[in-house]
């Protein structure tokens, strides 16, 4: 078989924690399936910073340029919280989005049946939910112009939110394109009302909405959008926003599935290239007690195998051994009803890995 290359980006807190129990996947996928990988380990985030001086060295870049995807874990953490923006973990992930042109990120939500009762949200709201958050990820705020300047009345901070034409049509395309795969609705989410940048964005979707006939599409302004997730959740099907929506609205998502623990993402540009990791951070609080839960670094690999390697039998493979893992009731203390029968990261790692099975 030919060897898929992967950059392995561990990063900090929990990050090396749940990238551990992906790499044992990956291990167990070549075993099953005669995949072959060849992992390449290259530090990124305080990680990078304490040892090289920078959240994002370049042979870190360089490792995953030279890479088929990137398996990542978090980064960031309260020892480098006070640092100036260049010596944040936080800007180092900007960058690798940006120098590796990946402005599409994936998160998909989806709710298994077995986990409604670990949602802080009531089960027959939850029936059904299967939603899909297209965020764009290397424009609006995050990445406008930033400044102090002094005003009359004190020290004042700017942040900037600049969109053009081309990065709104780009991930837009591609939404309405996802939602044509899917069940063919989108809901477009800006705050229109208010922002010229969310005007812009509404032109576009509007603009190229004739192309995808098929597609029922509908405009949602965003604080609207964060209660109807927690309203009608199973009546979302893909949802596409700006950068900072994306953000804050998939962490709201995060809690239908039951814990941010359990969401995966794919950040994607043009080609097949893609960088896998779960939506959540380095969780400072839990990192170092075997807390985490690896799910959703887990469900990353599984998107990297489906979308950068075409591997759907892996990655068919490995959302079921998690869903098999959890229907036996084997659950990490996120999404524990009784947390005192719950299982360590590396419990919950070696019962999927064992879960892996070719299908007869
Ligand atoms: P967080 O996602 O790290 O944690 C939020 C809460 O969820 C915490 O209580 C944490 O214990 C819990 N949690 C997160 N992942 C979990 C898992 N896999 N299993 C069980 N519980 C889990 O968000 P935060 O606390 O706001 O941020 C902590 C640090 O992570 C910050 O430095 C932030 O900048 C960084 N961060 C990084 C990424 C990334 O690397 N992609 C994403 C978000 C936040
Ligand atoms: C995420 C994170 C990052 C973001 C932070 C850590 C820069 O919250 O990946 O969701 O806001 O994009
Ligand atoms: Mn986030």
């Amino acid at each position: 078989a030919d060897v898929k290359k992967i950059a392995v980006i561990a990063g900090d807190g929990i990050g090396p924690e749940v990238v551990a129990e992906a790499e044992k996947v990956l291990k167990r996928t070549e075993e099953v399936f005669g995949y072959r990988f060849e992992t390449e380990h290259a530090l990124f985030g305080g990680i990078a910073i304490d040892e090289k001086g920078t959240p994002l060295p370049e042979e870190t870049l360089t490792v995953c340029k030279n890479a088929d995807a990137v398996l990542l874990g978090a980064v960031g953490g309260p020892k480098w919280d006070n640092n100036s923006k260049e010596l944040r973990p936080e800007t180092g992930l900007l960058g690798i989005r940006k120098a590796l042109g990946l402005f599409s990120n994936l998160r998909p939500a989806v709710v298994f049946d077995c986990l409604k009762d670990a949602s802080t949200l009531k089960p027959e709201v939850l029936e059904g939910t299967d939603l899909m958050v297209v965020r764009e990820l290397t424009g609006g705020i995050y990445f406008g112009e930033k400044f102090r300047r002094e005003s009359a009345q004190g020290e004042e901070a700017v942040d900037t939110c600049a969109y053009n034409v081309a990065e709104v049509e780009r991930i837009v395309r591609q939404a309405f394109e996802i939602a044509q795969g899917r069940r063919k609705k989108l809901a477009s989410v800006d705050k229109a009302n208010v922002l010229e940048t969310s005007r812009l964005w509404r032109e576009v979707v509007n603009r190229v909405a004739p192309d995808y006939p098929d597609v029922e599409l509908e405009h949602v302004l965003v604080d609207n959008c964060a209660m109807q997730l927690l309203r009608r959740p199973a009546s979302f099907d893909v949802i596409v926003t700006e950068n900072m929506f994306g953000d804050i609205l998939s962490d709201e998502a995060a809690m239908l599935t039951g814990s941010i623990g359990m969401l995966a993402s794919a950040s994607l540009g043009e080609g097949s290239f893609g960088l896998y990791e779960p939506v959540h951070g380095s969780a400072p609080d839990i990192a170092g007690q075997g807390l985490a839960n690896p799910i959703a670094t887990i469900l990353s690999l599984a998107l990297m195998f489906r979308t950068t390697f075409g591997y759907a039998e892996g990655a068919d493979a490995i959302e079921e051994a998690v869903a098999n893992v959890l229907n036996a009731g084997h659950r990490t203390s996120d999404i524990a009803v009784d947390k005192s029968k719950a299982i360590s990261t590396t419990e919950m790692g070696d019962l999927i890995v064992a879960a892996i099975q070719k299908k007869a």
